[in-house]
């Protein structure tokens, strides 16, 4: 095994510096396994570079112990960290937490091996902490080869086919690092040739798990639920139908032949012209399970995602909900499906938008595994021009308690975090140089979801620049630039909770009515007099009724909704008085000319940071930085120009509105 090192590609998190304080250390590692011989030449690695040593016998003194053991009490990817008469020691309950164990003591660098510290254990609290892959073998017409990826194309595949795999090892060992254990390699909506990879093309799975599973991760696929038509030739895909399960246990026991550690399915069914089991009459509790019947002998499971909507929708029509569509489709179905068969809900009921409410479908299923599904590609959030560091977005979804402040979390609730990733074949692996930060920090967010954002960002930029000129203003910089950047996007771009005033089809830049009149389900209804959605059960779709108490009645109640999610909630007139005492049409002004200033204000002070990171990335991030600022002064003059001629009510500061 040998430790991937790549020209032309930023090294991210894991410079060679990063290694730099067990690199100079004796170490000693035990263990038999594949994980604990990744260990080992990850530590050989470093030693080679800052003269330390790698040992494999407990004779001597060390300065670091890596040792398995399976009575820890810490689960099979945990470990205790502690360190006393000189030696820093992890003992891991399993492999895994061997790996995991070695990226702490990374990240704590120095710090690892100084002052004494008592047994601290450490465990993931989701049990798959995994990244969801849009990517296309081919380039799609309309969707690039990744879809919704803005880092370039698939590290997997180009030009029809598989490449050079080095970098993937790369991409394992990044994610290893930060707690990721899981990928799915290919989009959700799968198209033709990437069916295939469930039969044909399956060798190319096979290579990339070859090149993941020295990191811990497991590979998943996602499969087009008409398979047993389109590739096996069959009548019918029905789920109830014995040839169309027989195809499936077939095809799966064929999977796990070529893959033994094969993770499982990734299921986007009837959603957005995705086929599903609503054509035989079935129900998505169906479907979901004769997949995980497929999977089950082999320990596999099926992601299924609650991601169900009409997308062809009629905009006069006042009764249909998208927000509802999730809870009305998957909530009457708790309880029958599969213990191996994971509904996979987005953390809001509509789309990634930069706000929304917790999907109520979280608190609705308590008799069925749940994976939380963010979305680390910026999509709707700056599609990685934009700094806008996710992380306060994602702890908040993570901590928020459903059933009221004596209640437990989404995260207590969820068996796994699941995000769709934001990496490409760029240099930077993310386009924007700025948004690995958000690839950090959802898989350290996944392994302990109650991280502060602010220490995650520190985290990130100790590991990622570490010959920095001075780092103390470097990092002074950083959080100041990204700290707040999901605060400031949201304010200069759709306000309230509204959301998705983007352009239609690519979703970037402003577009207030470009998705008002059309069948996508997303509307603002902005007429005259005000703007919002009534989604409460007194006036509006009834929405509000899929929450239990306490939110069930403050979301219904325009005095006690969050001013951020007024007009998710409620429809109101531009005068309403938000709790800060301004109005909302004054509160549109105000956000929107701050937003954009806060934008511009980040391009300065990126200015500052010029001699302390290399001057390509800097070059990078400064062009970035100027079309942020573009953008959102294009986002401030479209809305606020909007909002005042709809409702005629002058700015309170005089400021120009076009
Ligand atoms: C969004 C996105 C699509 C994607 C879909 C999904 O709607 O725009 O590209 O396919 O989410 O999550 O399935």
């Amino acid at each position: 095994m040998t430790i991937p090192e790549l020209s032309g590609v930023h090294p991210a998190w894991l410079p060679p510096e990063a290694f730099r304080a067990i690199g100079s250390r004796r170490t000693l590692v035990l263990g038999d396994d594949v994980l604990a011989d990744t260990v080992r030449a990850e530590v050989a690695h470093a030693c080679a570079r800052y003269g330390g040593t790698l040992h494999d016998d407990r004779d001597g003194a060390y300065d670091l112990v890596l040792a398995l053991d399976s009575e820890a009490g810490v689960g099979p990817e945990g470990f205790v960290l502690s360190r006393h008469d000189g030696a820093t020691t992890v003992v891991a309950g399993g492999p895994a937490g061997l790996l995991y164990g070695l990226f702490e003591v990374v990240r704590r660098g120095e710090t690892a091996f100084g002052a004494d510290l008592p047994a601290e254990a450490h465990r993931p609290a989701l049990r798959r902490r995994m990244l969801d892959h849009w990517d296309n073998i081919d380039v799609h017409p309309v969707m690039g080869q990744v879809e919704r990826g803005y880092a370039g194309g698939s590290i997997f595949w180009r030009e029809g086919g598989p490449r050079d795999l080095t970098r993937v090892r790369a991409y394992g060992r990044l994610l290893a690092a930060c707690g990721i254990n899981a990928v799915a390699v290919n989009n959700v909506n799968v198209h033709a040739t990437e069916a295939r990879l469930l039969t044909d093309r399956l060798g190319e799975v096979a290579a990339i798990a070859d090149e993941l599973r020295p990191y811990g991760i497991r590979v998943h696929l996602s499969v087009n639920f008409a398979s047993p038509v389109a590739l096996g030739g069959l009548a019918t895909a029905d789920p109830l139908d014995d040839g169309v399960r027989a195809w499936w246990a077939r095809t799966t026991e064929r999977v796990y032949a070529t893959i033994p550690d094969f993770g499982g399915y990734v299921v986007k069914a009837d959603s957005e012209g995705q086929p599903g089991p609503f054509a035989y009459g079935r129900d998505h509790a169906d479907g979901a399970n004769m997949l995980a019947d497929a999977l089950a002998p082999f320990g596999g499971v099926v992601h299924w995602r609650a991601f169900v909507y009409d997308h062809r929708q009629d905009w006069r029509d006042r009764s249909t909900d998208r927000a509802r569509a999730a809870y009305d489709h998957f909530a009457p179905l708790d309880g029958r499906f599969r213990d191996n068969a994971i509904v996979q809900v987005k953390n809001g009921p509509i789309d990634f938008q930069v706000r929304e409410p917790v999907s109520p479908v979280i608190a609705a299923m308590p008799d069925t595994r749940l994976a939380v599904e963010l979305q680390v590609t910026q999509e709707y959030t700056g599609q990685q021009k934009h700094v806008c560091y996710l992380a306060p977005m994602w702890r908040e979804v993570l901590g928020f308690r459903p059933w009221g402040p004596d209640g437990r979390t989404v995260a207590d609730v969820a068996t796994e975090l699941v995000a769709v990733s934001n990496v490409g074949d760029d240099p930077y692996w993310t386009g924007h140089p700025l948004a690995q930060a958000n690839l950090y920090a959802f898989g350290r967010l996944a392994w302990a979801p109650g991280l502060d954002p602010a220490d995650l960002l520190d985290e990130w930029i100790g590991l990622t620049f570490p010959v920095a000129g001075d780092p103390g203003r470097l990092r002074r910089i950083l959080h100041e630039i990204m700290d707040g950047s999901w605060r400031t996007y949201e304010r200069y771009t759709a306000p309230l909770g509204v959301g998705f005033m983007v352009r239609p089809g690519h979703h970037y830049g402003p577009d207030v009515d470009g998705y008002e009149y059309t069948p996508w389900g997303t509307y603002h209804f902005a007429d005259r007099d005000g703007v919002g959605v009534d989604r409460t059960r007194a006036t509006g779709t009834g929405f509000t009724g899929q929450y239990p108490k306490p939110w069930s009645d403050v979301y219904e109640s325009p005095a006690k909704c969050p001013d951020e999610l007024l007009l998710f909630f409620h429809h109101v007139p531009y005068g309403h008085v938000l709790h800060d005492g301004t109005t909302v049409i004054q509160h549109i002004y105000d956000t929107h000319f701050a937003g954009a200033e806060q934008a511009a204000a980040m391009r300065d002070r990126w200015e500052k940071a010029a001699g302390d990171v290399p001057p390509e990335l800097h070059a990078r991030v400064r062009e970035l930085l100027d079309e942020q600022v573009r953008s959102a002064r294009e986002w401030r003059d479209q809305i606020n120009t909007y909002f005042f001629r709809k409702s005629g009510a002058a700015d309170a500061h005089g400021r120009r509105i076009y």
